[in-house]
């Protein structure tokens, strides 16, 4: 791997060890996270390595291949506020493992990742795979739903993304050949395995040529919006509330959402139809995958997207391009953006034995549409894969 000769090349020996995270696809489920829905989801065979080795006086020293600037800080005196770099979810990871647990050394290494950056949740990976390497080297070994708090304790509160555990939980629990299926309020989870007589699939991903951070994006203005909708609605139902970030759409029943659903701002009303429309499709996705009905859980998936679009109103004019291309392109039984929607990839379960024309129909008609992604676009295929853990 390019992590471990690059280890070499700076510090003139072998690394002591080597950590993994994949990345995340979340095919149905989208958006739902934040305000404690369910959803489903796969991690997959691409992902971030870390090739690193201990360091006896605390200090962290990582760099990265994709990012210019290298990450140093002691794993007791962290800056409490953000830097405004990569290595922010490094610093967030350490302070908060660091609220449970007395940490005395540090690492150095080399971080490597192996798609473009957008869509997959290479910041969880990035966050994990890094957690992961600094509890080994301190002795420390956390359950997973540790893991997947203290990752998202760092994304929450010091990077600023008020992101769900969708991220997190795909990349810790999956399974490969599995389908994660998970209540991201009470934290119950299932691994589907794939049905004997399911169709075969692989893992299509379309990287729009557009990279993105969700800092800087309409991201947490549309969580505060469904927060909005559900605080609106727990006061005309005379329902108790309490702070406003704690409010969720988990919280408010079927039944008073269409009660005073048209009392609500449009804007409020459509995040709101969002969630409850996803939460009725994870229910049917997740049933889908334990039949093997891959069609219907593929339609479920394109579903998702248009309501992405309609009701969360994401999607930039690349990723929504892409998603048109999919829903018309044969052999591509769903799919959607991948992530939050802004920029990044578009994601579809697709037949392999279609792999090559999907391939040179999409790319054909999104280069029509975008020339000047031309070399920026690209697509990979993968399979499912393990987590973290
Ligand atoms: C990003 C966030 C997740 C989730 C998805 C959208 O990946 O980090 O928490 O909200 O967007 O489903």
């Amino acid at each position: 791997m390019k992590c471990q000769e690059r280890f070499q090349e700076i510090y003139k020996r072998e690394p002591e060890a080597m950590a993994f995270c994949p990345y995340r696809v979340c095919p149905v489920g989208a958006h739902c996270d934040a305000n404690l829905g369910k959803i489903t989801g796969l991690a997959i065979d691409k992902g971030i390595h870390l090739a690193y080795s201990p360091k006896l006086n605390g200090v962290v020293e990582l760099c990265s291949l994709q990012f210019e600037k290298r990450a140093q800080f002691h794993v007791r005196d962290v800056p409490r506020h953000k830097q405004g770099d990569w290595a922010d979810y490094l610093r967030g990871a350490t302070l908060k493992l660091a609220e449970r647990y007395p940490l005395t050394h540090g690492l150095s290494g080399v971080i490597e990742g192996t798609l473009p950056i957008g869509g997959l949740s290479s910041s969880a990976a990035v966050t994990l795979v890094f957690l992961k390497a600094l509890c080994q080297v301190n002795g420390i070994q956390p359950e997973p739903l540790e893991f997947i708090l203290t990752s998202m304790a760092a994304e929450n509160d010091y990077v600023g993304v008020s992101s769900g555990k969708l991220d997190q939980s795909c990349e810790v629990y999956s399974k490969k050949d599995h389908l994660l299926y998970l209540d991201t309020k009470t934290d119950e989870y299932e691994l589907i395995p794939t049905h004997p007589g399911m169709k075969p699939y692989r893992i299509a991903i379309f990287f729009s040529g557009i990279e993105r951070t969700l800092t800087g994006s309409k991201y947490n203005m549309r969580v505060d919006e469904a927060r909005s909708a559900a605080y609106a609605m727990m006061a005309y139902a005379g329902i108790d509330y309490g702070k406003f970030s704690e409010a969720n759409l988990r919280a408010v029943p079927r039944e008073v959402y269409e009660k005073y659903k048209e009392r609500l701002p449009e804007n409020w009303r459509k995040r709101a139809e969002h969630w409850y429309t996803e939460f009725d499709r994870v229910e049917l996705a997740a049933e889908a995958w334990r039949r093997g009905d891959l069609e219907t859980y593929g339609r479920l998936s394109f579903e998702s997207g248009q309501s992405s679009i309609v009701n969360w109103e994401t999607g930039s004019p690349e990723l929504k391009t892409l998603y048109d291309i999919m829903c018309h392109t044969d052999g591509i039984y769903g799919g959607r953006f991948s992530g939050a929607g802004f920029k990044g990839c578009c994601m579809a379960l697709i037949d392999p034995a279609y792999e090559q024309s999907i391939c040179e129909q999409v790319t054909k008609e999104y280069l029509q549409a975008f020339p000047q992604l031309e070399g920026k676009y690209n697509v990979h295929i993968c399979e499912s894969a393990n987590g973290l853990i």
